[in-house]
């Protein structure tokens, strides 16, 4: 059975899109098909992979907002392993355009649930905010992961978006489950980082993951390469947090 994996948080600039990128890259490498999929309409996971989302015609928005539309005809290879849906800017419009749509939540489930999907494991890139693109992305999955920042307030957004998903769980998607919170952008001689993460356990306890990424400027060159910081930089310690990560995902199941 494919795993359905949806990264999410409200708040912008959590590394939500890096994890999707890098831990996608590391399933890949340990020998998963992965499937990644960018609902958010500044597509920075698919520019990361070196794809300009204004030059491409067929994307998640085609999938999302149009009938009858295959999954394998907007999938792009990025990587052994790897392949992307990619995002583009008219996802910005597609909200609107879904706004009369019965179906609007479960445009995504539904292309997922007809589609012969060619992967172990599809990751959801979605937008900063809970609005329906980032519905779509939560309906259609089976599994949540959570990105939070060992920053200054990043906790506090934690609460309200697990609240709301609550909300879109028991409404439209009971099957779905927190696979877990990875805490990113670590900063090893911050005590206020160390804080963050001792508050995490004692929320999340087991479902907060032993992996933690850190910050690195090497994870926040590699897109600019077109790369993840697996290919990028295969030997740096970013590259193995994320191969351990993939590890803890891979067991999780
Ligand atoms: N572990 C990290 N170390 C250094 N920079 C990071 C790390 N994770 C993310 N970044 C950088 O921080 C910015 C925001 O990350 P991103 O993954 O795009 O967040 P989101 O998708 O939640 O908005 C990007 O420029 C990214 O390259
Ligand atoms: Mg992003």
């Amino acid at each position: 059975m494919t795993r359905v994996i949806v990264v999410a948080n409200q708040k912008g600039g959590v590394g939500k899109t890096t994890l999707v990128s890098n831990l996608g890259a590391a399933l890949a490498e340990a020998g998963q098909k992965v499937v990644l999929i960018d609902l958010d309409p500044q597509s920075a996971l698919t520019a990361g992979f070196g794809l300009d989302p204004y030059a491409l015609s067929r994307t998640a928005y085609t999938l999302l907002t149009r009938d009858n539309v295959s999954l394998a005809s907007v999938l792009r290879p990025v990587g052994d392993n790897l392949v992307l849906v990619p995002g583009s800017v008219d996802l910005a419009a597609a909200e609107y355009q879904l706004a009369d749509a019965p179906d609007q939540v479960f445009r995504l489930r539904n292309v997922l649930a007809r589609s012969r999907v060619p992967a172990d494991c599809v990751l959801i890139d979605t937008p900063p905010s809970i609005g329906l693109l980032t519905v779509n992305g939560l309906v259609a999955a089976g599994e949540l992961l959570v990105p939070v920042q060992c920053q200054y307030l990043a906790m506090r957004g934690v609460r309200g978006l697990l609240e709301s998903i609550w909300l879109i769980h028991e409404r439209f998607n009971p099957e779905l489950n927190l696979l877990g919170v990875v805490a990113t952008m670590y900063r090893g001689g911050s005590d206020h980082s160390r804080e963050v993460v001792d508050e995490l356990q004692a929320v999340f306890e087991h479902k907060l993951f032993d992996t933690i990424i850190e910050d690195e400027d090497t994870v926040a060159k590699a897109p600019v390469t077109g790369k993840p910081v697996l290919t990028y930089r295969p030997q740096s310690e970013a590259a193995a947090a994320f191969r351990r990560l993939a590890e803890e995902v891979l067991h999780a199941h």
